[in-house]
């Protein structure tokens, strides 16, 4: 179902050449760095328990609820992908004590900002880590994952760099097979542009769409009234600007 604006004037063509999947993108090595910032430092340093560097973070596939969260293999995890400085995941931590929650970012700082906003706001079952959202199947098994929530991801519409898009088939795909069935994806955007491209992409996978709209804001919904803002949603949502949304199901 879409929410307010029609799609007839605006055609979105796949990209070609995307069949193929893109080799694995590499980050930095932490301890590389000829000077780490004071959240390189904190990540291996004061939140070394719970914030996990990209060599780190690998090893606790298929083992986050036993080894890292302590928990039984019943008990919900959710994943969010690029946290920013992590509005939603100190939110997310606060309305869902019982679940578990490990949120991704490529930056220190956001990564560190994100666990801090958690531990302030009393979550408990908490973890980041900094890694390539591209490599998200490297740290999660097959059926390990709850629900999923991508918000205002990078666009890549300047430069224009769809294959740079995490919301692709390719990314869809590995996310499906780590989620349990029944379970969510979460996906909001400013970007008109990326999310037609995007709505092409998730077509491609096995997904159920539960709710799609152009308008977010656009009409009285359950997923308006449930919505958390994000931090870069609500400085777009200032600029007047739609926030494109979809609820998918697997
Ligand atoms: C536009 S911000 C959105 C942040 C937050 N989700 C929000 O809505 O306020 C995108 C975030 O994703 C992170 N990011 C970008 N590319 C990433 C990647 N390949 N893997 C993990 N995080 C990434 C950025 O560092 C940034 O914090």
């Amino acid at each position: 179902m879409f929410g307010c604006k029609s799609l007839t004037n605006l055609v979105i063509k796949p990209e070609i050449g995307l069949e193929v999947r893109s080799p694995r993108p590499q980050i930095n090595l932490t301890r590389e760095l000829p000077k780490p910032n004071a959240y390189a430092i904190a990540m291996d340093d004061e939140y070394k328990e719970i914030a996990f560097n990209e060599e780190r973070a690998p090893l606790n596939k298929g083992v986050w609820r036993e080894k890292v969260f302590n928990v039984s293999s019943e008990r919900a995890l959710d994943v969010e992908v690029g946290t920013g400085a992590g509005h939603h995941f100190a939110y997310h931590a606060k309305k869902y004590p019982e679940r578990c929650l490990v949120g991704l970012e490529i930056k220190y700082k956001p990564l560190i900002q994100t666990i801090r906003r958690a531990q302030n706001g009393g979550g408990v079952y908490n973890a980041v880590c900094r890694y390539h959202a591209f490599n998200l199947d490297q740290l999660f098994g097959d059926n390990e994952v709850n629900n999923v929530y991508i918000h205002c991801p990078d666009p890549w519409v300047t430069p224009r760099k769809p294959r740079n898009r995490v919301v692709n088939r390719h990314i869809l795909g590995d996310i499906y097979k780590m989620q349990r069935p029944g379970s969510f994806l979460e996906f909001k955007t400013d970007s008109r542009e990326y999310f037609l491209w995007a709505l092409e992409e998730i077509k491609l996978t096995p997904y159920q769409v539960e709710f799609q709209t152009l308008h977010l804001y656009g009409e009285e919904t359950i997923y308006k009234k449930n919505n958390f803002q994000t931090g870069f949603e609500k400085i777009f949502v200032n600029q007047g600007i739609e926030i494109n949304y979809i609820k998918l199901i697997k």
